[in-house]
């Protein structure tokens, strides 16, 4: 069924775990997601970026996710990632088929962000679709060469209760050190507890964690043996992820583990049979892979069994 992102994570909130949020771009992403929170029974956040919508088309993955939501006993939510075009943010609250938008406006000047985010929630509001939106720069800490630096980049929990109050959002993305990709840290992960404490005190609604991606060591290992260059490659570790949500996160936002186990299945099914052209065998492994990342993010996340 479709349901929208407040009401999932509502449910996340009271029962203190998080939702996995997992970035589509094609058929098998979307039926490898599915199947995992079939699998898990779990609630899912269904996300496409800007690019993924350029790639395959808004309405083209629309389509494909509400018939897969309409024939799934598990709460499934269709979601915009990083709308940062506020005509495209516009265009999927109107489309129909997102019940929830994020309006990525962390790179503008805070007062902007503030108006603009105010905009889409009232439109987004209007047509019952729920608004996520940003403060902070997503980047890994070691980006930062001082104290200052990473204060001025990460989340400031006293403008974050003022942000969500004027604003009106229903979840609210921090920036306390993961970034996006696979490259996330040079030596072990670590993340700003503190901060996100602090702000879990002092912000009413639901917190996501962006760049969560752990990059499993069994994908990793398999995509170097056949020939991706992915060998300093480093994610978010299990137990960080485990104490963020611990901490108050609620929605947890996977991309980079689906493409890196997309890739190594692919590259061993080729590797294994060179005579094999058929895309249908070609990416059977590769869907089966992803699920079984997906599944894995899940239980870690406590959402499994929750649907
Ligand atoms: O947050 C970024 C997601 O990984 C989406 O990446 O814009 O390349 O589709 P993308
Ligand atoms: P990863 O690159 O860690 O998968 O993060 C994805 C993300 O935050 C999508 O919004
Ligand atoms: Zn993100």
């Amino acid at each position: 069924m479709l349901v929208t992102l407040s009401s999932v994570l509502a449910k996340a909130r009271r029962g203190r775990y998080a939702v996995g949020a997992f970035n589509i771009n094609n058929l098998e992403t979307l039926q490898s997601v599915i199947a995992a929170a079939e699998a898990e029974r779990a609630p899912v956040v269904v996300q496409t970026s800007e690019g993924a919508i350029e790639y395959a088309g808004m309405e083209e993955l629309g389509l494909l996710t509400h018939l897969a939501a309409l024939r799934s006993r598990c709460p499934v939510v269709f979601h915009l990632d990083h709308g940062k075009n506020t005509d495209l943010v516009v265009k999927a609250i109107q489309s129909g088929y997102y019940t929830s938008v994020m309006f990525d406006g962390s790179s503008l000047p805070y007062e902007e962000n503030v108006a603009t985010t105010k905009r889409i929630v009232k439109l987004a509001h209007a047509k019952r679709v729920s608004v996520e939106a940003e403060l902070g720069a997503i980047a890994g800490i070691e980006d930062f060469v001082s104290v200052e630096e990473r204060d001025a980049h990460l989340t400031d929990p006293t403008q974050a209760k003022e942000f969500v109050k004027r604003t009106g959002i229903d979840a609210l993305a921090i920036a306390i050190g993961t970034s996006h990709g696979a490259f996330k840290f040079k030596h072990e992960s670590r993340l700003d507890f503190a901060r996100l404490k602090k702000i879990t005190e002092l912000v009413s609604v639901p917190l996501v964690l962006h760049g969560a991606s752990g990059v499993p060591a069994a994908i990793k290992a398999q995509c170097t043996k056949y020939g991706c260059e992915i060998a300093a490659a480093k994610g978010v570790s299990d137990s960080s992820i485990k104490k963020a949500v611990g901490l108050g996160i609620r929605k947890v936002n996977v991309d980079t583990d689906l493409r890196i186990a997309f890739d190594a299945g692919i590259r061993k099914f080729l590797h294994d049979k060179p005579g094999v052209i058929d895309p249908r065998e070609i990416l059977k492994p590769a869907r089966e892979l992803m699920t079984k990342v997906v599944r894995q993010k899940m239980k870690l996340l406590g959402c499994a069994g929750k649907a």
